[in-house]
């Protein structure tokens, strides 16, 4: 018998506009999550291929022109209530630019609270400060010394790990994290991608992570994914890919990924692997 995914885009299309000006952004996009063990996927092109499009499908932001996104194999608008609320909670975005996504007039903890106050949980009460502090614990933070203080006051790479334990105090099924192509500093990512892993290793927790770049991805991926002007134009294993790319756009980004030392593949010292 087959099993359930946990989450999977059938050939999902996203045109933005209409008549004349219609423009498709992502065009029969497919990728799933199996229920069993954890995956991370990753999808990797240039800006405006269609990943952010594809990120806010598979987190129910964006409703696909075509196709259809299934969560534990009912479509997301079939969903009732109780169900559709389990999604939302279970599936989670992770932003990549923590200086978006925290306001400066309000102290760190302020996602979190919101975050509780959704699952019901007053924010100050003993489970709520609970639940905080284990999130925490869970990205090495030290809630003593992080919960009292404004964005401005913390490194990029704490506030990510904040943003981290948001989405965990959903104990999520799938984090999406879509990296925005303004560059962050790149120990940052090599940080995030640390972060991730370890999820996935420790947690179970399926990540579809987006990026532009593809050399910190690499060895960390189960599956990869290349996209190219809305479509998918190469999947499977990331080393595989690499060493043999069947598209030409794939060999254009394989060939401009940085090897800084050609006994060094991919600037191993850099990432953690896989398992
Ligand atoms: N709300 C929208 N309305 C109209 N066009 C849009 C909208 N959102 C995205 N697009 C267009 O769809 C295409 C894909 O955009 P998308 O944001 O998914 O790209 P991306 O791969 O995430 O790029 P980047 O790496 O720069 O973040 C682009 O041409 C973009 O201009
Ligand atoms: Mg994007």
């Amino acid at each position: 018998m087959m099993s359930t995914d946990l989450l999977a885009i059938e050939q999902a299309g996203k045109t933005f506009g209409s008549g004349r000006h219609a423009r498709p952004a992502v065009v029969d996009m497919s990728l799933s999550f199996p229920s069993d063990g954890a995956r991370l996927i990753t999808i990797a092109g240039e800006s405006g291929c269609g990943k952010t499009t594809l990120a806010l499908m598979a987190l129910g932001f964006l409703k696909p022109t075509t196709g259809e996104v299934l969560y534990k194999g009912i479509a997301l608008p079939d969903l009732n209530r109780a169900d559709f609320r389990r999604f939302r909670h279970k599936v989670q975005a992770v932003l990549q630019n923590p200086f978006e996504t925290f306001n400066p007039f309000y102290g760190v903890s302020h996602p979190l609270h919101l975050a509780l106050r959704q699952l019901g949980v007053a924010p100050r009460s003993r489970e709520g400060k609970r639940l905080m502090e284990q999130a925490l614990e869970k990205v090495r933070l030290d809630p003593g010394q992080v919960l009292e203080r404004y964005p401005h006051q913390m490194s990029g790479g704490q506030l990510q790990r904040v943003s981290i334990a948001r989405a965990m105090l959903f104990s999520p099924e799938l984090i999406v994290a879509d990296e925005p192509v303004s560059m962050i500093d790149a120990s940052l990512r090599v940080l995030v991608l640390r972060h991730l892993v370890d999820l996935k290793v420790r947690d179970g927790i399926n990540i579809l992570y987006i990026t532009h770049d593809l050399s910190t991805a690499l060895q960390i991926s189960d599956e990869l994914l290349i996209a190219h002007r809305g479509r998918i134009v190469e999947r499977g294993d990331p080393q595989e890919i690499v060493d043999n790319p069947q598209d030409d756009y794939t060999r254009l980004l394989v060939t401009s990924v940085p090897v800084p030392d050609p006994d060094q593949r991919w600037g191993q010292e850099s990432v953690p692997t896989a398992s």
